[in-house]
């Protein structure tokens, strides 16, 4: 399962980068915003650090705007995915864009019907926002199932991307039920490292080893 990091923040992306465990790099316009930079300046430097697919999303909500942004975004870098909101818009878009072979995620996906009309649009990437169905009292990791099992059905080659993840859990169960990737807010993917047993472990691991004297160097 590959690991996209979903932040707009430079130096974020940069420190995590090192951990050699991100394959991508997911923005929107309220990471944009908290970014406070300007959104072409901010995709064109990420996409020089990151060697995956990085998402930019458009943001008109007409057919015609969308296709002129999704042009200008997809000409920044080769790795630009451009994201595009799942509206009756959006995926015309996705279509027009993905027929003169752009890559497309299709983005704020809350039902497997709209899944499957995106897969039909051509994208590249569905994202299903798990977290933000939780929130309603939804199941989430629920609709990362019935979307795996319609895509597997059909031999549809979008990639389902699991957005909206607000724990180690959700990163475990995309796992499990097979999702293609997961995006991670930073903290997330750091807080993957972590286990209470883990550090109390080294910490006596560590106690014992000065009490020999010893030393490997
Ligand atoms: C994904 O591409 C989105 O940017 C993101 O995962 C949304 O997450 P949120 O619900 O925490 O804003």
């Amino acid at each position: 399962m590959k690991i996209f990091l979903d932040s707009a923040d430079i130096n974020e992306i940069k420190t995590h980068q090192n951990s050699g465990f991100v394959d991508g790099v997911t923005t929107n316009p309220s990471l944009i915003a908290k970014s406070g930079r300007n959104i072409l300046e901010t995709i064109a430097e990420i996409c020089a650090l990151v060697d995956g697919p990085v998402s930019a999303e458009v943001t008109a909500t007409d057919f015609e705007t969308m296709l002129t942004e999704g042009r200008k975004l997809a000409a920044i870098a080769p790795n630009v995915t451009v994201k595009v909101p799942l509206t009756e818009a959006g995926l015309r878009t996705c279509s027009a864009l993905a027929d003169s072979g752009t890559k497309v995620n299709v983005t704020l996906c809350f039902t497997a019907g709209q899944a499957l009309l995106a897969a039909k649009a051509g994208a590249s990437f569905i994202s299903p926002f798990v977290g933000r169905l939780d929130d309603i009292g939804k199941d989430g990791m629920g609709l990362i199932e019935d979307i795996c099992t319609i895509y597997a059905n059909f031999d549809f080659d979008t990639e389902v991307l699991v957005a909206s993840v607000r724990s180690t859990q959700h990163v475990v169960d995309a796992a499990l039920i097979g999702a293609d990737v997961v995006t991670l807010p930073p903290k997330i993917l750091t807080s993957l490292y972590k286990h209470p047993l883990t550090d109390s472990g080294l910490d006596a691991f560590m106690a014992d080893w000065k009490q020999t004297g010893q030393s490997i160097l």
